[in-house]
Parts: structure tokens; sequence; C-alpha cells
């Protein structure tokens, strides 16, 4: 099996997945949008089994960003809603499987019921030990990087600090996904060949998969193959193939 395999292998700490093609999925099907979301959401629950299983430690799933409130209004609420449902349905089982769960973005924007549920659900699972699921939700990631940049100049005048020695670490302990590694694969489904605003700093040097698979339709298997097509490849950061090998 696929997943006995890869898990000879290399595994990438982090994976991050922008689960894409969820309309499309409901036109080939004749059915409204919110039932490919739908769909979405069982898919999503597949792969952090999934990730589980595989010993991935940290998976960031993009399942709203901060372009998507520009939707039609229905298509927002009932997303919305599906996340509740989802979270309430999901929510014992996942803690029961050690998962502990983290959101990224502007969770100022979300209602205050999806809100309130998020929090609660964070606060739940913060003691667990196994897979980190990082939910981008209200998500954008040059949002997040010029707050990141309004909080700097927040703290440099409060407490002046020695800009010469701000670094990298520095400006990364002030995003969202400060302590969060940043992930080595980066999976795009439904054959659409951009980031979409997500994790730009974060994926500097991540590896790219993309997929022509609608996110309904992605299964476990599907998730293993992209970790196996990550294995076979040589990241070289900039060196030379002979550097990386010895
Ligand atoms: C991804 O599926 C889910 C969200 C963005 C919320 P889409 O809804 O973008 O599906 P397509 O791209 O229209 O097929
Ligand atoms: C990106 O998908 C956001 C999520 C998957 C949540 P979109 O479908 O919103 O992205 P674009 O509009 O095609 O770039
Ligand atoms: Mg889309």
């Amino acid at each position: 099996m696929l997943i006995d395999e890869i898990k000879q292998g290399n595994m990438p700490e982090h994976v991050a997945v922008i689960m894409d093609g969820n309309g499309r999925w409901a036109k080939q099907h004749n059915k409204p949008r919110l039932e490919g979301h739908a769909k979405g959401a069982v898919a999503a629950r597949q792969i952090v089994e999934a990730a589980a299983e595989a010993g991935v430690k940290y998976l960031t799933l993009y399942a709203f960003s901060v372009e998507n409130w520009n939707r039609p209004k229905d298509e927002v609420s009932g997303l919305m809603s599906l996340l509740l449902k989802s979270l309430a349905e999901q929510f014992d089982d996942l803690i029961k499987n050690n998962v502990r769960l983290l959101t990224i973005g502007d969770s100022s924007l979300l209602p205050q019921d999806v809100l309130l549920q998020v929090q609660h659900a964070i606060a739940r699972s913060s003691s667990n030990t196994g897979l980190t699921v990082i939910i981008a939700l209200s998500y954008g990631s040059r949002q997040e990087i010029v707050n990141a940049v309004k909080n700097i100049l927040q703290s440099y005048k409060q407490n002046p600090f020695d800009i010469e020695n701000f670094d990298e670490e520095k400006f990364s302990s002030y995003l969202y996904t400060k302590d969060i590694p940043d992930p080595e694969l980066l999976i795009r489904t439904s054959g659409e060949i951009r980031i979409s605003n997500f994790l730009l700093w974060q994926i500097s040097y991540s590896e790219l998969y993309f997929t022509d698979i609608l996110w309904p339709d992605f299964t476990k298997e599907d998730f293993y193959k992209a970790i196996a097509n990550y294995q076979h490849r040589e990241r070289r950061f900039g060196k030379i193939s002979e550097q990386v090998k010895s």
C-alpha cells in the first residue's frame, strides 16, 4: 500500500492544501454549489485522517479566503453554517484522535457564532499532542504581512529594538503562523495553477503539487500520491545536486 511505502521515506512535517473545485464538482453533478462544499467538508475530514495516519505533524487547510467574503451572500452564509455543522459533528472525534486545532486569518470578520465555536474548539483541543490541523479561515497572506508590519511598528514604538538584528525569524514571529514550521509541500486541487493569496512568505521554498482532481473527489490515496511525488524531488535550496547528496 502506498501509505506503507511513503512511511519509509522522508515525511513532510507540514503539508498545506488549497482545497479548490467544490463549485465545479457541484456543476458537474447538476447540484447547487453548497452541495459541493458539503462534499468538500467530507473530503477534508478524510484528509485529516490521512495526514494523521501518515505521521504528518501539521496540516493547513485553506477553507475560506478574505477574498471569498465577496462571494454571493447565500454562498457565504451557507459556508459559515457548514463550518459550524462540521465542527459540531466532527469535533468529539477529532479530540479523541488527539488532534489539535488552530486557525489563521482575520477572525474579526467572522460572524459571532462561528467565532465562538471556533474559539471553543481551539481551547478544547489545545493540550492535544497529535496532528495539528490549521484552518485558514478568512485568511489572506498580504493582509497577514501588512498586519505583521503594523504590529512590528507598534512594538518598536513601545520598546525600540535593535533594527540591525531584526531578521527573518523575528519577522516570522509576527505572522499568524508563528511557532508553525513552513510547509514542505503545498497541494492545490482542481487544476488551477495559482497561489490565491495563500502563505506567500511561508511557501517561499515549498514544493508545489498541482492536480486536476476536484476537491470533493480528492481521496486519502491522492494525498499519499502527492507525498510520494514530493519524496522523489530533490530540494536543493540554491545548492547544486552533489552538495545536497553528500
Ligand atoms: C473551494 O471551492 C472552496 C472555497 C473557496 C470556499 P470553490 O468554491 O472555489 O470551487 P470552484 O473553484 O468554484 O470550483
Ligand atoms: C482559494 O480558492 C481559496 C480557498 C480554496 C479557500 P478560490 O477558488 O477562492 O481562488 P480563486 O478565486 O480561484 O483564485
Ligand atoms: Mg475555486
